[in-house]
């Protein structure tokens, strides 16, 4: 089993909360501490000169930054950009330069991660003080050490970065759910050393998607599409268990579970799907055992939208096979999934329904989000290519939460073991007095 089942919220206001398995800032004394923040801001950043092309999750991140200043807390945060080996792989110094433009409180970019440079700076911090840590990838344990092993998180505590910096802090707040499916030393190896709390963003991230998945008002449906077969047929596993109602399928996903009734969606599709999706064919047998299994809460096309030479021309699934790849669904389709959208009490949306990029494929993808925004009751969006559909199609205000993790919001819907999650869990039960 998975961690996320562990973090089930319970109906009513989230503030209002005794349920959770993991600790807020609420649940600690602020003023005056040393915090280690934790943040994920890894942004999309021109690599000619590394200005910051998107800065949706520096601004996520600016609640939680600024109430811990207001509440006089001495903040450190550390936090990564890309990878090593990419162009991406920058540092910091303009991340802290733009989420202090955003927070309007002045943040001291340190060029250092815990050699004397960062330690003199610490030293020297003032209740409300901000200072942002050098990229934490570019030290090598960060990199090397990223697994969940023996069950427990020893080696990342053992890291330099940990057994230098814990030392003079008195909290760890983790507020990177983005990458809260790493098992880095700044995610996990604090956590043994010091309290081990959620930051706003995190703590958000857990409560509307834990309750989008297991607890929100019925009928809960799940909108599934992009080309991430694989994942959606764990995510339609774990959903299906924790009693969403239906799965309304579209993209790669919605073929696939045609092929797996055993309808021929005709070469081109076929084809994208041997090609695509890893392992297809054990893909494909899971897909059949949970028609099998829930026979009527899994929603397929029942007409699609092929690309005929750039053309738009639909068709009932059952004149296919077709020589022609299939890039939406129908309008039959459409019309039935909105219904269904209509009357839901709650939904959560991950990927789109076809080839949104090009227009006359973006009918079945805009026409379905506009529904799931138009939707009164509890809606909830994956992110990455889901909340830049979103984004793109001016819908984002309109619904209650947009994911900021990409990896890390499927992570957690397909109930996969995430390390920094455990390593709050644990926490809370090591500190929580009762
Ligand atoms: C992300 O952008 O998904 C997170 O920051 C995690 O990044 P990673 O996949 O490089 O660990």
């Amino acid at each position: 089993m998975g961690q996320n089942s562990g973090y089930t919220t319970v109906d009513g206001e989230f503030d209002t909360l005794k349920d959770r398995s993991f600790l807020t800032i609420d649940d600690f004394k602020i003023e005056g501490k040393v915090i280690i923040l934790r943040v994920d801001i890894n942004s999309s950043v021109n690599p000619e000169n590394g200005d910051i092309l998107d800065n949706t999750r520096i601004k996520r991140h600016a609640d939680t930054v600024k109430e811990l200043s207001e509440k006089k807390a001495k903040i450190i945060i550390l936090a990564h950009q890309s990878r090593p080996g990419k162009l991406d792989f920058i540092s910091l110094e303009k991340h802290a330069k733009m989420m202090a433009e955003i927070i309007n409180i002045n943040i001291d970019f340190i060029p250092d991660l815990y050699g004397k440079k960062a330690m003199d700076s610490i030293q020297k911090m003032k209740e409300g003080q901000i200072i942002m840590l050098e990229n934490v990838r570019f030290d090598k344990e960060e990199i090397e050490l990223n697994t969940f092993e023996n069950d427990n998180f020893e080696k990342q505590a053992k890291s330099k970065m940990v057994t230098k910096l814990s030392p003079i802090a008195d909290l760890f707040v983790n507020d990177a759910f983005a990458a809260a499916h790493r098992c880095q030393p700044s995610l996990v190896g604090f956590a043994e050393e010091l309290p081990a709390v959620a930051g706003r963003v995190m703590q958000r991230e857990l409560d509307f998607l834990g309750k989008a998945i297991a607890s929100g008002p019925q009928p809960r449906i799940a909108v599934l599409g992009g080309s991430k077969a694989a994942d959606s047929i764990s995510i339609s596993e774990y959903f299906l268990k924790k009693e969403i109602t239906y799965i309304l399928t579209g993209g790669v996903v919605a073929n696939l579970f045609l092929m797996a009734e055993g309808i021929d969606i005709g070469v081109p599709s076929t084809t994208f799907i041997k090609n695509n999706v890893p392992n297809y064919k054990v893909i494909i047998s899971k897909a059949k055992k949970l028609l099998k299994k829930y026979p009527d809460r899994i929603i397929y096309p029942n007409d699609v939208a092929l690309n005929e030479e750039g053309e738009r021309i639909g068709v009932h699934t059952e004149s296919l096979p077709t020589k022609y790849p299939i890039h939406d669904i129908g309008l039959d389709t459409l019309v039935k999934y909105i219904k269904y959208i209509d009357k839901a009490g709650t939904i959560i949306a991950n990927g789109p329904m076809g080839v949104f990029e090009n227009a006359k494929f973006a009918i079945g993808t805009r026409e379905v989000f506009k529904a799931i925004s138009n939707n009164p009751n509890m809606t909830v969006v994956g992110g990455g290519e889901t909340a830049m559909a979103f984004n793109q199609m001016g819908l984002t205000s309109k619904v209650e939460h947009v994911s900021t993790g990409g990896g890390a919001c499927i992570a957690f819907m397909a109930d996969e073991t995430m390390p920094a999650l455990e390593a709050m869990r644990r926490s809370k039960i090591k500190y929580n007095k009762k």
